[in-house]
């Protein structure tokens, strides 16, 4: 095998970063193969056509069942809002494709299961861009966890803050319970659990309490009044006991001024402890108890080419969102091509669902939910 050919459907934000990407993870690192951008797929000729033109694609249509149901296609790369997904993914398996799918795998845990034990018993390799995970810093903080040099987890305290609801479309996929699924939870806290479960294990209950804007400059609307009129959650708080006894606190909020796109987490461990925030993704600060009294504390490392995912020599040049989107990219590929495990896949997402789910159902009960199932 030389050559994969990619169908990418949905060329909007992601599709963009996707597209970039694609171009970049061969270049990083010699992967065995090339990644042809074959065609991009979008709603309309003109939409299509003008996005596969700008990103780089050979062609574009509109119909993603036609461009399924081509023998060229090795690769469907799902980037539409998520009431598409299980669709797409469903009809990708059938014919055989390897799936990338956009987080949140989809907007129903039923569905994404669903979707799971089908690329289980078709063999095909399925990744979901939780890209986060594949960050140096983070990255590196799993191995500490796993050499055992930070110990065994006691509390994990994370949020994903961001200024994204302020100003925009009310109309947008986003904003719709049919379209975007659930809100911030969903959406970005799925990205936080993704990461929570990867260093800390599986998530086992959870409690929480969701929140909904008002319109213009006022505060949260009514809990009745969000639930009476079924709006998504621009807010919510929850708190997690994990399979090892481990304890997390989450926070999420697409209405937090001034935050950007703040990915952050602190973690503590029975022999040091882990800070990050993706604002200032080039860093993390740790803490080992094991140091001389005189030099106990935090230190800030910046990651480089020692730390696992780290491109560069020399610390302090960067890694960006397209860097860690085609990080994600080489482990689907070389998955494909040389059967290593590509992770989160279509189970890992399938789980991560169950737990967005718990978090609603947990705030309009007021008690902990149970997830149901476990490690894999
Ligand atoms: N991993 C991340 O960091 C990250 C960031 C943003 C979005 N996402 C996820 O990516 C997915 C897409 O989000 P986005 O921000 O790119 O949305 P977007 O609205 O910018 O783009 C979606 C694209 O899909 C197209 N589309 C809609 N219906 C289609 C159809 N039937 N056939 C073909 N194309 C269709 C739209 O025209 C649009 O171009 C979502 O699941 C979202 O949650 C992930």
């Amino acid at each position: 095998m030389t050559e994969l050919s990619v169908a990418l459907i949905g060329g909007g934000f992601m599709g963009k970063a996707h597209s970039l990407a694609y171009a970049l993870a061969p270049i990083a690192d010699d992967l065995g193969v090339t990644l042809r951008r074959e065609v991009l797929v979008d709603v309309t000729p003109e939409s299509a056509a003008a996005a596969a033109d700008q990103l780089g694609w050979n062609s574009s249509e509109t119909d993603w069942r036609a461009v399924i149901a081509r023998p060229d296609i090795d690769i469907v790369d799902i980037c539409t809002p998520p009431d598409l997904h299980e669709d797409i993914a469903l009809a990708a398996i059938e014919a055989g494709k390897h799936v990338f799918c956009e987080k949140p795998i989809t907007n129903r845990s039923d569905q994404a299961l669903r979707m799971a034990a089908k690329a289980r018993a078709a063999g095909v390799v399925t990744q979901v861009g939780f890209n986060y995970r594949h960050t140096p810093a983070i990255s590196f903080t799993k191995q500490l966890l796993e050499n055992g040099k930070l110990g065994a987890p006691l509390q994990f305290r994370a949020s994903y803050l961001q200024e994204t609801s302020f100003n925009s479309d009310p109309d947008r996929w986003r904003a719709r319970k049919s379209t975007g699924g659930s809100g911030t939870v969903g959406d970005i806290g799925s990205h936080v659990i993704d990461v929570a479960q990867w260093l800390f294990g599986d998530i086992t209950r959870v409690t929480a309490r969701l929140r909904a804007k008002a319109a213009g400059d006022l505060g949260w609307v009514t809990e009745s009044e969000r639930l009476d009129q079924d709006l998504i959650d621009d807010s919510g708080v929850w708190l997690a006991e994990f399979a090892n006894g481990a304890l997390g606190s989450f926070s999420v909020n697409s209405y937090a001024s001034g935050r950007k796109n703040r990915f952050a987490f602190e973690l503590d461990a029975s022999k040091g402890a882990v800070e990050f925030n993706w604002n200032s993704r080039e860093e993390f600060r740790v803490s080992y108890l094991d140091e001389p009294a005189d030099h106990q504390g935090f230190r800030t490392v910046h990651t480089n080419g020692q730390h696992p995912n780290g491109w560069w020599r020399l610390a302090g040049l960067g890694t960006g969102y397209v860097e860690v989107s085609a990080i994600q990219f080489q482990e689907f590929v070389r998955a494909i091509v040389k059967g290593e495990p590509a992770r989160p896949d279509f189970e890992d997402a399938a789980r991560i669902q169950q737990i967005v789910e718990a978090v609603h159902e947990s705030a309009v009960s007021g008690q902990w939910v149970d997830i149901p199932g476990g490690s894999r």
